[in-house]
């Protein structure tokens, strides 16, 4: 599914003296990836402490996260204990976790910890959202996945990164800050796993959401019954310690300099509802994200399980233009597939989950593990302003499911690498001479 592209092809026979040679000599502005040194960093959220069955939806401003004018290559997240080792999720479920700039006051009062309370207003915070295109608050992080953060592929391909700390585009009197909001089912001793995981209402016996409004009868589940403090039913009798766990996230970025090229940031929500709205100037959108969506049952006798497929395809007007570089389509338990298509059919890009078969971090059975990107060759697929494209989620339907999602992510870039020159046939003449040179 995946095609390196962009990056230095050099030949293995050649000698190590001469990768170093054609390394300063050739690859630099933007033809074999960056040439800048690669940095990795990990660093963990502060402590979830968890009960047996219990939520905790949390938003941690103000956490560690690399500085300066850096181009971020890669975020992967998730859930350790106490010493480090990474948690299953049949014991603490990954619901999401997210990773979303600000822009906070320089000197103004810390912003601290909000519990379930995502928009923030005050004088001292500007959103730093990503490019779209829902509105608002939805779905506004950089980077965000669920239970399939172990194995889903996220790194920006060379040569380019998502630029941060640019000097130039800092509000004057702010500083670029980041929070991570971690959400986490407990799932020791619960009644019913994939019901917990699912949020389903009756299970944490919730009727009304995190500030007491009640919900709709037929609000079955989603997020608003599992916030931070609810409780999934637990078996009869079943007891076990509270414990603590941290989102570890490891950041890889480079420094950013002429040889990045800035890329953007774009997700496609399923659920929007969104309308074109037009004004003396031109043709516009609006658009109200929902996040969260339920499958109804097929239940249809005589047909094969494999038919039980929901599907929901939406149109989209793209307010962008520009190359798509890289996609995915975030998905939960039932999740079957998903694409985005240009309007006559053509396939942009296809995503799959993959569901763990065993016992073993990484590979938990029944759960989504992972989910297909998809690295298009920089250059072979365009987005035009104003373009309808198709964004389509599958999902099995033989079970009934609530809050689940269609996200799918893109990144767009404007400019293409600059051309590569002929290097494996200087390469080729060089390894003659160094040979000779050598011999
Ligand atoms: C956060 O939510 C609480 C209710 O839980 C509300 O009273 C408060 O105004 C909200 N704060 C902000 C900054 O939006
Ligand atoms: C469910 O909540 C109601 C009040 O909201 C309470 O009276 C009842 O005991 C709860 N049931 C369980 C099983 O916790
Ligand atoms: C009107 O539409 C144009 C084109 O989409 C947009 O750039 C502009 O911001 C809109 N103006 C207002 C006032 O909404
Ligand atoms: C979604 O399901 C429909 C109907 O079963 C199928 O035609 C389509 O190819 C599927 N799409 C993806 C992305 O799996
Ligand atoms: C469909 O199946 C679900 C369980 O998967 C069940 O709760 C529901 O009652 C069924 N509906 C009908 C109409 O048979
Ligand atoms: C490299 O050297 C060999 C042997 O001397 C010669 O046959 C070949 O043409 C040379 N290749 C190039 C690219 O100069």
């Amino acid at each position: 599914m995946t095609g390196e592209t962009g990056s230095c092809n050099i030949p293995p026979w050649l000698p190590l003296v001469l990768i170093l040679v054609t390394l300063g000599s050739l690859c630099t502005q933007a033809v074999c990836g960056n040439a800048n040194k690669m940095e990795t960093a990990d660093f963990l959220t502060p402590k979830l402490v968890l009960a047996p069955g219990s939520v905790a939806n949390r938003y941690f401003y103000n956490v560690d996260f690399p500085k300066g004018h850096i181009a971020l290559k890669d975020l992967h997240a998730e859930l350790v204990d106490e010493g480090g080792n990474p948690v299953p999720l049949y014991e603490t479920y990954l619901h999401h976790w997210v990773v979303v700039k600000y822009y906070g006051r320089i000197g103004a009062k810390k912003i601290s910890e909000f519990v379930d309370n995502l928009t923030l207003k005050s004088s001292d915070y500007i959103s730093g959202r990503n490019d779209g295109i829902c509105q608002g608050d939805a779905n506004g992080q950089i980077f965000g996945t669920g239970s399939e953060s172990r194995k889903t592929e996220t790194r920006v391909p060379d040569p380019y990164g998502i630029e941060l700390g640019n000097p130039d585009v800092l509000p004057s009197g702010f500083e670029e800050k980041w929070m991570i909001n971690v959400h986490a089912i407990d799932m020791r001793g619960v009644v019913d796993k994939m019901g917990c995981a699912e949020c389903r209402c009756n299970l944490y016996n919730i009727t009304k959401d995190a500030l007491g409004r009640p919900l709709s009868a037929d609000y079955k589940g989603g997020f608003l019954c599992c916030y931070e403090g609810t409780q999934c039913r637990l078996n009869q009798g079943f007891e076990g310690i509270k414990r603590s766990v941290y989102l570890k996230y490891t950041a890889k970025w480079v420094d950013m300099d002429s040889s990045v090229l800035p890329i953007r940031i774009y997700i496609l929500d399923i659920t929007d509802e969104w309308k074109r709205t037009s004004n003396s100037t031109g043709i516009n959108s609006e658009h109200n994200c929902k996040v969260e969506y339920d499958i109804e049952p097929c239940n249809a006798t005589g047909l094969a399980y494999k038919e039980c497929i929901d599907t929901r395809r939406l149109s989209l007007d793209m307010p962008f233009s520009g190359y798509m570089l890289y996609g995915y389509g975030h998905q939960h338990t039932g999740g079957a597939g998903s694409a985005l298509y240009r309007q006559d059919g053509q396939v942009m890009c296809t995503s799959k989950p993959v569901y763990g078969k065993g016992k073993e971090v990484g590979n938990e059975a029944g759960y989504i593990v992972g989910i297909s990107s998809c690295y298009p060759k920089p250059g072979t697929i365009e987005i035009s302003k104003g373009e309808t494209l198709i964004v389509e989620f599958n999902y099995s339907s033989i079970r009934p499911h609530t809050g689940v999602m269609g996200l799918f992510s893109i990144f767009v870039a404007d400019q293409l690498p600059k051309p590569r020159p002929a290097l494996d046939i200087v390469a080729q003449n060089q390894e003659n001479v160094s040979l000779l040179n050598m011999v």
